[in-house]
């Protein structure tokens, strides 16, 4: 008989304003661009459901509604492709709400990431002893490190989180790890964590990438926790808790690649990613970007 999956429920945080994609997000949530022509929060919900997730709870704002709207049959637009025959459309349209069971869980003020987190609490149900924790702004590749930081937690027990090397200077903008090595390269014990610490504070050079296997105990955590790091609720600060009181935490070192969609910049470089690699327009973007190069 295989082992029961690690956890059932993934909670991706979405209820930030997007002000770095100002002006579009005054209408359209971030979560909802589209890389190449799917929006991020699909790319995350299908990881987490290729890594077993059966329920995705959506954090958002009360008027982001729509992002979870996205995972919801639209019978209209479904019957208007099947009569005019397009069933490869049909296919990418019912694609979002066939892959997991998506609701809201409302956070109605910004109080930080750990804040939001909490606010998904009311959701779980008495199986859900872990949960698995989606930042949308991390796309973390190639997809599969939630497989590896379960067998992690499946061994160890505990929470799992996943780690990437920054440069030193750039540690202010992540969560940071203190580690002790393991008897597996990839995989560290966490002896500390730290919310965007100054390159002369950082414990390490491993970041905090978005994906976070939370035993339920960081609920408990969640609630005797002060703000931190810009005066808001940190989710390093509940890890970092449990952390102090005993509860094993690792972290699985990824040394894949990694797209932040969190400023437009990053959400480009997404894109352009993507699209390279498209059957219908990757080719054509090539040869315009080489040509385009050489004229700088
Ligand atoms: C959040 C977390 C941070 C983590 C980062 C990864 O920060 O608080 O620990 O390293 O995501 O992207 P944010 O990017 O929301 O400031």
């Amino acid at each position: 008989m295989s082992s029961p999956p690690a956890f059932r429920t993934a909670i991706v945080p979405a209820a930030g304003l997007g002000t770095r994609f100002l002006p579009t997000t005054k209408a359209v949530p971030k979560e909802l661009l589209p890389v190449v022509d799917t929006p991020g929060i699909e790319l995350v919900a299908s990881e987490a459901a290729a890594a077993g997730a059966e329920r995705l709870v959506i954090v958002t704002s009360p008027d982001k509604q729509a992002v979870t709207e996205y995972f919801r049959p639209q019978p209209e637009l479904e019957r208007t492709l099947e009569e005019r025959g397009k069933k490869d459309l049909l296919d990418k349209v019912r694609r979002g709400p066939a892959l997991i069971e998506a609701e809201t869980a409302v956070q109605d003020r910004a109080l930080g990431l750990g804040h939001a987190v909490g606010c998904a609490e009311p959701k779980l149900t008495d199986a859900d002893d872990a949960v698995a924790v989606l930042l949308p702004d991390d796309l973390v590749l190639p997809r599969g490190v939630l497989g590896r930081m379960a067998e992690v937690r499946a061994k160890h027990g505990g929470s799992v989180l996943c780690a990437f090397e920054v440069p030193p200077q750039q540690t202010s903008s992540y969560g940071v790890f203190e580690v002790d090595d393991t008897d597996e390269d990839d995989v560290k014990r966490v002896r500390g964590m730290v919310e965007k610490p100054a390159p002369e504070e950082a414990p390490s050079s491993l970041a905090a990438a978005g994906r976070y296997l939370l035993d339920r105990q960081v609920f408990d955590a969640l609630k005797r926790i002060e703000p931190g790091a810009g005066g808001e609720l940190q989710l390093t600060d509940a890890v970092a808790l449990l952390i102090s009181e005993g509860h094993p935490v690792h972290t699985v070192v990824h040394r894949g690649g990694r797209h932040d969609l969190g400023n437009p910049g990053g959400f480009l470089k997404a894109a352009v990613d993507f699209a390279l690699e498209d059957p219908e327009y990757g080719p054509d973007l090539r040869d315009w970007l080489v040509e385009r190069m050489s004229r700088s």
